[in-house]
């Protein structure tokens, strides 16, 4: 009779917890985390560590304290469904920068040899003319990540940066230098600091973002027009060093890339389809805490790239497969 009771008991909380479960992505919306929070990872990335993925971004949630800078951690199985793991940076000013520094763009690059999840971000003053990365590090995906150093890659200006990691697990950073344009620079070894310069795409481009889909390097970048929406372009290379292709439009320009920013392209290589997924930040300058994500299946391949009209989506995780959903 006891275990009876135990048996309904547990298939009601598995029924009530599917329930909760979300099977859409809706771009533009908000993004309720596990606890009914949208989710706060802007300017983010993602890392996937065995069977789950880790996104990192600014928590730009209302209230919290002015001096200082956090950095959120979210990890899920399926990318639709987020559990909030907490803030891993609460940094105080760690460079002298002064009034209103800056944190943004945080990526996180987990190191097989050392074990360590490696975070770059870009750090800046009020003006943003210190133009440089720092790193923390954490011995935990959600650990609390201790501040190491902070310096320009390869004596450069960076300000946006992005993160790429090849199908060879080689880890790489984009960043746009400022008098120059878009570079992409290999990682060293255990991911502290730069080894050597892959290439620089002479475009002044931002949100630098890259994926590797079948033979084929398609990068995208934004225009430099801060917080307001611009369209995106893309290019595309056989190599990582080039040459790289003209820019072209990524969606009607008429749109501004449907109110976005490029900061990532997700991977996801299923049983029967691989997907590449655009994850762009919607900003809304006066009201951060509420700045949106569009992200969308790209409709990729042979040197062309598109990302279609926003509309709720959903994903099979497995299969890789993804298909438009009527909202619900
Ligand atoms: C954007 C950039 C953001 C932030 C903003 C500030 O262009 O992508 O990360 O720096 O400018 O205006």
């Amino acid at each position: 009779m006891k275990n009876q009771f135990l048996a309904v008991l547990l298939s009601a909380f598995c029924l009530l917890s599917q329930a909760q479960q979300r099977q859409v992505i809706k771009p533009g919306e908000v993004w309720p985390d596990a606890d009914g929070k949208h989710i706060q990872a802007h300017g983010g990335g993602i890392i996937k560590v065995k069977n789950t993925y880790y996104w990192y971004g600014e928590e730009r949630t209302r209230g919290l304290d002015t001096n200082k800078r956090y950095v959120s951690c979210y990890s899920s199985k399926d990318l639709t469904n987020w559990k909030f793991r907490g803030d891993v940076v609460q940094m105080e000013d760690p460079d002298n920068l002064g009034p209103k520094w800056i944190l943004e763009r945080p990526k996180v690059f987990y190191n097989e040899k050392t074990k360590k999840y490696v975070m770059y971000f870009h750090l800046d003053n009020r003006t943003y003319k210190v133009a440089k990365v720092g790193i923390a590090v954490s011995d935990k995906a959600d650990g609390q990540f201790k501040y190491v150093k902070s310096f320009r890659p390869l004596d450069h200006e960076s300000r946006d940066i992005g993160q790429f990691i090849d199908d060879d697990g080689t880890a790489y950073l984009v960043f746009e230098d400022r008098p120059f344009g878009f570079r992409i620079a290999k990682l060293a070894d255990d991911y502290m600091s730069i080894e050597k310069e892959m290439c620089l795409i002479p475009a002044h481009m931002e949100g630098g973002a890259i994926v590797h889909y079948k033979g084929l390097y398609y990068a995208i970048g934004s225009g430099l027009t801060g917080w307001r929406a611009n369209p995106n372009k893309f290019a595309t290379a056989t190599s990582l060093s080039g040459p790289w292709s003209a820019f072209r439009d990524i969606a009607p320009p008429e749109t501004n890339t449907y109110g976005a920013q490029s900061t990532m392209i997700i991977k996801v290589v299923g049983k029967k389809s691989t997907t590449a997924i655009f994850m762009g930040d919607i900003w809304r300058p006066a009201a951060q805490w509420d700045s949106r994500y569009l992200w969308m299946p790209l409709e990729i391949g042979d040197g062309n790239l598109k990302l279609p009209e926003p509309k709720p989506w959903q994903l099979n995780i497995k299969t890789g497969e993804w298909n438009y959903i009527s909202a619900d």
